[in-house]
């Protein structure tokens, strides 16, 4: 087999990161080297806590975990999402405690030293608000130019948002950030709302990785509350796994259609702030340009994810 990727997940778990975790870790194209913490779905002391206990639910406590930032760059964004992930973010399932502790360090210098001293290229999944990466490119630049895929989670082409009319939450959560992300010459993949509403995974698809040991049942626990959730929010039957789709987009690069486009963010502080703009009038060759996903196999999306969580469980 084919050397194995190294991998960085920038994560706020959050129910979405955690089974986007824990796909990393049941897949042997890339090996998860860190795991970085952000705000977002709860506050990142909490969000950290959950990273430790995903990890060491799987029997991988050994995977470092470096705390981020706490807030968006500019503006203080105090909402998170406890009506989506529960208060402590995992669905009100209370996971083992770790015996690993966090990293020292803080993300951004622990993810700046993992790209320089890298041999080969880093793909990094931002799949919380991207603060972390935002501080990462205005820090060390030269670490950040090792980056060999970025793939992003957030944002939206044509579907409009999900908190707002305008935005989708983990671009809404640090606006700026993500301008200066989308900004960036890092080459980029853009899984937005477009590509992950469509991917739903419904009861019977839970029900495989659940029926297959202990780590699935535990978390289709975890998704219980997202369930209701994807209900009234989307209309779905099912959930839909934002982060676990860009999960699958850095794992097997190629899984989602992209197309290079010009992407900016609204900062401004009126009704549209948040939302990405994306030029969908021409196929961009801008050194900034961004792979925007605009096309999905829901259908083999979601059953590359059963697969996955059943074999981890086993
Ligand atoms: C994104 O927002 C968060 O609530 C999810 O974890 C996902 O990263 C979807 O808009
Ligand atoms: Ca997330």
């Amino acid at each position: 087999m084919a050397e194995r990727t190294p991998l960085v997940i920038d994560t706020d778990p959050g129910i979405d990161d955690a089974l986007a975790i824990l796909l990393a870790l049941a897949s042997p194209e890339v090996d998860l080297r860190l795991v970085c913490t952000v705000h977002g779905n709860v506050e990142v002391a909490q969000a950290t806590d959950n990273a430790l206990r995903v990890l060491h639910l799987a029997g991988r406590s050994d995977v470092p975990v470096a705390a981020g930032a706490r807030d968006s760059l500019v503006y203080r964004q105090p909402e998170r999402a406890g009506h989506v992930h529960g208060a402590a973010g995992l669905g009100g399932v209370q996971l083992p405690a770790s015996p690993a502790t966090v990293d020292p360090r803080p993300a951004v210098v622990a993810l700046a030293e993992l790209l320089t001293a890298a041999q080969t290229p880093v793909t990094v999944a931002a799949i919380g608000p991207w603060t972390n990466i935002a501080l990462l490119l205005a820090t060390y630049p030269e670490a950040a130019d090792r980056i060999g895929r970025l793939v992003l989670m957030g944002g939206s082409a044509g579907r409009g948002g999900n908190v707002t009319a305008a935005a989708e939450f983990n671009v809404w959560a640090d606006p700026e950030a993500a301008q200066r992300v989308l900004g960036s010459a890092v080459p980029t993949v853009l899984v937005g709302l477009d590509v992950t509403v469509p991917t739903v995974l419904d009861a019977d698809g839970i029900a495989r990785f659940a029926a297959a040991g202990r780590v699935g049942e535990t978390a289709a626990a975890v998704l219980r509350q997202y369930v209701d959730h994807a209900r009234t929010q989307y209309g779905t039957r099912g959930v839909v796994l934002h982060d676990a789709l860009a999960l699958t987009e850095a794992i097997v690069p190629g899984t989602l259609g992209t197309v290079r486009r010009d992407v900016v963010v609204d900062t401004t502080l009126g009704a549209g702030r948040g939302q990405t703009l994306v030029d969908r009038r021409r196929v961009s060759d801008s050194p900034t340009a961004v792979d925007v996903a605009e096309t999905v196999d829901s259908a083999a999306a979601v059953e590359f994810l059963v697969g996955r969580l059943a074999a981890l469980s086993r």
